[in-house]
């Protein structure tokens, strides 16, 4: 299996031990490569919201040559791992940084078959709303299954792992590991429906056309979930009805936008 590993800290310390103790899981299991990127070296600049990636395509984006190699990695890997310590309640600016980068994923989700595994270490507090977000935000960029292994202090000061620590990574490493081996794709859940049908309904109501484009030929617009997605019409009902509330209200309102101008 081939992991892209995306460390948010700016070290190789309390996180990178969770990552090692990870990498050690699974190459119990078979054979493995990783691709590490820092994203402390890559020195990425903020996002400075020329909305060149929502109006124009992510290739318009002024940082693109640190940004799209990244992206193309997440395609191309089997899983991905990502980290973040806790930095003042919230998740390291690395990782915000690298996140704005990504926003127009929400627009466009493009990782419908893909799985992640989220890290993340605290002193104290903080570690549960980080990886809530990180487990948020990667699902609204379409990852199927996000898993997350969340610590306060991840090791006992001298470098140790506890045993605690040790067998919870352990297991969720182990039941990531079998769902990116399985390649099987889990039914989405209501929260990943109610996105992706806002998404499609501003798709189909041309609001950008960029987005209309991509959703028309990916073949994302006519189903209320991505068509190689196991999802049973029963659930799928209610966003058929929410699509189409939706759709009227973002057609009326740009209605309306033109008339005022
Ligand atoms: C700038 C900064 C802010 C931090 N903010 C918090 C915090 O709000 N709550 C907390 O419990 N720990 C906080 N910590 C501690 C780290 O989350 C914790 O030590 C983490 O395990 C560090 O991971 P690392 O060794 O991978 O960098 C902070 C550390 C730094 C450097």
């Amino acid at each position: 299996m081939n992991y892209l590993i995306i460390n948010g800290s700016p070290r190789r310390a309390n996180t990178w031990k969770i990552v090692e103790r990870i990498k050690e899981t699974l190459d119990k299991q078979e054979e493995n490569t990783y691709d590490e990127i820092d994203l402390i070296d890559l020195d990425l600049p903020q996002c400075t919201a020329c909305y060149n990636c929502f109006n124009y395509g992510e290739d318009k984006c002024p940082h693109k040559d640190k940004i799209a190699p990244i992206v193309e990695k997440m395609k191309e890997c089997d899983g991905l791992i990502i980290t973040s310590p806790v930095y003042v309640l919230n998740v390291t600016g690395l990782i915000k940084t690298f996140f704005d980068h990504l926003a127009y994923c929400y627009h466009r989700p493009c990782f419908f078959n893909k799985k992640a595994l989220i890290v993340v270490t605290t002193a104290g507090n903080g570690h549960k709303k980080v990886a809530s977000y990180m487990d948020e935000n990667l699902r609204n960029m379409g990852y199927n299954q996000r898993f997350v292994l969340s610590f306060i202090h991840a090791h006992d000061g001298h470098g140790y792992l506890p045993l605690k620590t040790k067998e919870k990574t352990d297991k969720v490493t182990l039941n990531f590991y079998n769902s990116v081996k399985s390649g099987k794709l889990k039914s989405p859940s209501m929260k990943a429906l109610f996105m992706y049908n806002i998404w499609r309904a501003m798709a189909a109501g041309n609001t950008i056309e960029i987005d209309a484009k991509y959703w028309r030929e990916n073949n994302l617009i006519d189903s209320e979930f991505h068509p190689d997605i196991p999802c049973n019409i029963i659930k799928k009902l209610p966003f058929k009805i929410f699509y189409k509330i939706m759709l009227k209200f973002i057609s009326k309102n740009s209605i309306q936008k033109d008339e005022n101008q």
